[in-house]
């Protein structure tokens, strides 16, 4: 475990997407893991399993799969070799996510229960994320906070949204079950943050939308 503080992995969480190949160890995985179950979710349901993808064939599944969603839908979004702006750096990092994801060592799906506790008229749900999914999330930020204090580098994807129904039938996953969310996690490339956001004062109202919250 890193000596870091819970507020330097914070600020310094961000999508690692340049990665080695080198393998990751399985016990470091499943700390990984182990983080991610200490999550809240609704009720104390814990409504998620993960599939640890490793083999090269299963990978190589994803990455095709991923890699055609990103020509299909993003192939304008190709930043030009001279545009050094902020965007055209992260879109160039998503690229080279998705030509390389077959390399990195780890591919994993994190798993959520499809559960609509409220009452939601089936053909109301069409193209909506079952309310479920929101407790899946708070595990998924522990992996992705638990990848950066152990030093790996790991990125939140959801494009495999556009390929789940080939992807549930491969992977062999229960009609109950979607996939929340796929994680490539490898050693990093690059350097960890620090991150850039929107200081919280400019989205932070005090008691009513508009009035400033006060310094
Ligand atoms: C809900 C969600 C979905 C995301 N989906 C993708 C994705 O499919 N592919 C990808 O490369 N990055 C994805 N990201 C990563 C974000 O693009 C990235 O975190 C954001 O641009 C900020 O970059 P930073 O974390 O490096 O600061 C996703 C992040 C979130 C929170």
């Amino acid at each position: 475990m890193s000596d870091l503080g819970l507020f330097d992995v914070m600020y310094s969480t961000r999508a690692m997407r340049r990665l080695k190949s080198d393998p990751v160890a399985p016990d470091l995985l499943l700390q990984v893991l182990e983080a991610g179950t200490q999550a809240a979710s609704g009720q104390n349901t814990q409504p998620w399993s993960f599939i640890v993808v490793s083999d090269e064939k299963d990978k190589s599944f994803l990455a095709t799969h991923y890699r055609d969603v990103m020509n299909k839908q993003f192939s304008d979004y190709r930043p030009k070799i001279e545009d050094q702006s902020k965007g055209a750096r992260s879109m160039r990092a998503a690229w080279y996510l998705s030509d390389n994801l077959h390399n990195v060592p780890v591919l994993l799906l994190v798993c959520g229960v499809r559960d609509w506790p409220f009452s939601v008229p089936e053909k109301d749900r069409i193209g909506k994320a079952p309310p479920s999914y929101g407790s899946v999330y708070p595990c998924i930020q522990n992996i992705l906070l638990a990848c950066r204090a152990l030093g790996l580098g790991a990125t939140l994807t959801t494009l495999h949204q556009l390929f789940e129904s080939e992807l549930q039938e491969y992977f062999a996953i229960p009609n109950e079950y979607g996939v929340v969310a796929m994680i490539p996690i490898g050693y990093p490339k690059g350097h960890f943050g620090p991150v850039h956001r929107k200081p919280a004062q400019t989205v932070s109202y005090l008691n009513r939308w508009g009035n400033n919250f006060p310094s």
